[in-house]
């Protein structure tokens, strides 16, 4: 079965209880789109509506799990408000009631860093690089990630991480706490997020869901208030000249004439 996400880089495919869900842009190393924020905000929804589906993988096409914001669309339709396919999904993360899983076949960056600290367990393929280069970007934390990454892996490694806004590896992640464990390459990351997916599919599913739900308790408002703060701040920084300047100097790095 297949679940419409209204776009072909968002594919989904559901077996066995799990739904996949795969960010499907490996040219431009799985960068989000507002069509493609919409996407996956569309998968979690048919994933809380339908009752067959009891546990959602996420993973990336390619050699990456996601390089983050596109960088075009940051310049051309930045988000504004509450109503933003980005903020729109965010939402959709933070509430979502299953257990969520994911699978980091590759490279992630920005919010393939932080959309992990939202999901129950996290597998990443040995050697893949991570990093949340907001500041390097003129921009600040998002997705409750200013709160969330001190509270998981306390705040000096948190501070190293969203403050100097340098790579780190899968193997750093592991040891500080921020994901489960790593596969060997992209099938056995995959592999070992459905077989844990099959797991928790075959267990009753009111307990596994209220089981969640009591893990998060004690932060959800806390979460929701902070993706509140960092959403306006992002949005102003986003308009800022530093911001605008590291935006297009990716952007035109390596056009002809650029
Ligand atoms: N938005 C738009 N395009 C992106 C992108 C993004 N976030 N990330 C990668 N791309 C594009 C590149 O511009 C490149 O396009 P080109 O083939 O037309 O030159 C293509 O995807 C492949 O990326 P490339 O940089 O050549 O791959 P790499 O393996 O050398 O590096 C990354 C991969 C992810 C480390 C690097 O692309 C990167 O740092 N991307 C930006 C990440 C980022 O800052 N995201 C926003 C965080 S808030």
């Amino acid at each position: 079965m297949m679940i419409e996400t209204g776009t072909r880089e968002i594919l989904t495919e559901s077996r066995d209880g799990t739904l996949l869900v795969r960010i499907h842009r490996p040219d431009r190393k799985n960068a989000l789109t507002l069509a493609m924020y919409s996407g996956l905000s569309a998968a979690l929804a048919e994933a809380t509506r339908n009752p067959a589906i009891r546990v959602v993988v996420i993973t990336g096409s390619g050699d990456s799990f996601s390089s983050g914001n596109d960088i075009a669309d940051f310049l051309s339709s930045p988000p504004s408000g509450d109503q933003s396919p980005v903020f729109q999904f965010l939402a959709a993360l933070r509430q979502f009631e299953k257990p969520l899983i994911a699978a980091v076949n590759g490279v992630a960056v920005g919010i393939g860093v932080t959309l992990l600290l939202h999901c129950d367990l996290v597998y990443v393929r040995a050697g893949a690089t991570l990093q949340l280069p907001f500041v390097n970007l003129g921009l600040c934390p998002e997705a409750g990630s200013s709160l969330l990454l001190p509270r998981l892996i306390g705040y000096p490694r948190a501070a190293e991480w969203l403050l100097l806004g340098e790579p780190f590896s899968a193997e750093q992640a592991l040891e500080w706490g921020l994901i489960n464990a790593l596969g060997a390459d992209a099938e056995r990351t995959l592999d070992l997020a459905l077989a844990k997916a099959r797991r928790l599919a075959g267990l009753p599913a009111m307990a596994v869901q209220w089981t969640k739900g009591l893990l998060k308790r004690a932060e959800t408002e806390a979460v929701r208030e902070t993706i509140a703060v960092e959403s306006r701040h992002f949005i102003e920084l986003l308009r800022s000249p530093e911001a605008a300047a590291a935006l297009q100097a990716f952007a035109h790095r390596r056009r002809p004439g650029g």
